[in-house]
């Protein structure tokens, strides 16, 4: 399936994630692995050190670059308009394309770490990324981990409007107020673990939803998010996974289900955009 993003453009749901693959050959073998079985969207992020092996296995898969949806994300370290500028040129060198599908800000800068000059820090690198747009570099341009305080000013500011946002999505984290602005602005959310990092397969509730449908408790965390009109992005470097993790499509929880599954206790695996400091 595809969303389509406010500028017109589609994204395949689900997205093939490559957070912590190591780089070197499990990298190159999961991604051409995840093209052959039938994903089209690659998520990577420059921070995540795999960005030239994410390109040589889209390259081993044989498929065409305009088959393809690719995004990766600004580190940290890069914010600011010139070095944003430099760092998606290093990107799009490592991934061996000479455009991205989306380029997102991988963190907010936040108030924690640089005090009231945050707001400026995020409205200059965003400036860069309207550029690399305009220059045609990147054909669509978002965030990930703003949550509702940090998109505001970009979105009174901004001249061309952010399309996503990829944010920690899951059962025991439900993000209503983020969510709700992000529909508010027509901007698309994306799930990072969406399987709580793995630590949700075991939930005793989600094994009895699972069971009832014949499926897999990754399979019902992974629909639970499209049924939330929510797109996940989902790694794995096992092939039977890979396949697995694709394969949600032909059952549908019911509302009571979606209920119970959004009851589960609150849980967040990764670092809060307000108080991360790297
Ligand atoms: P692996 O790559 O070894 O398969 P999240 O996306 O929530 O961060 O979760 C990712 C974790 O879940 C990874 O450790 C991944 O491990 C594991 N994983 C991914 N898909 C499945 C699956 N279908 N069943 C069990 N574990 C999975």
């Amino acid at each position: 399936m595809e969303f389509t993003l406010s500028n017109g453009r589609n994204i395949p749901c689900p997205g093939f994630g490559t957070f912590k693959t190591p780089d070197g050959n499990i990298c190159i073998d999961s991604v051409r692995e995840a093209i052959a079985a039938g994903y089209t969207h690659i998520d990577t992020a420059a921070v995540y050190g795999n960005e030239r092996s994410v390109g040589e296995g889209v390259r081993q898969s044989g498929k065409s670059r305009e088959e393809l949806f690719i995004t990766s994300k600004l580190w940290n370290t890069e914010r600011g308009y010139d070095s944003t500028l430099r760092a998606c040129e290093k990107t799009l060198k490592d991934l061996g394309t000479d455009y991205l599908d989306l380029y997102l800000i991988h963190w907010p800068a936040n108030e924690m770490q640089f005090g009231s000059k945050a707001t400026d820090i995020n409205l200059d690198t965003w400036k860069a990324m309207e550029r690399l747009a305009d220059e045609g570099c990147v054909r669509s341009i978002g965030l990930s981990n703003f949550y509702a305080s940090h998109m505001q000013p970009i979105l009174a500011s901004a001249n061309i409007a952010p399309t996503v946002d990829q944010i920690e999505y899951h059962p025991g984290l439900l993000q209503e107020e983020t969510i709700a602005l992000c529909r508010e602005h027509a901007i698309l959310v994306e799930a990072w673990s969406p399987l709580g990092r793995g630590k949700l397969l075991e939930d005793s509730v989600l094994l009895k939803i699972a069971s009832a449908h014949g499926k897999t408790t990754a399979q019902v965390l992974l629909r639970w998010c499209v049924q939330n009109d929510v797109l996940p992005l989902v790694k794995s470097v096992h092939a039977e996974r890979i396949h697995q993790n694709l394969d949600f499509f032909d059952f549908t929880l019911s509302p009571s289900e979606m209920e119970e599954t959004a009851s589960l206790p609150e849980a967040r695996y990764g670092s809060h955009p307000d108080t991360a400091t790297f």
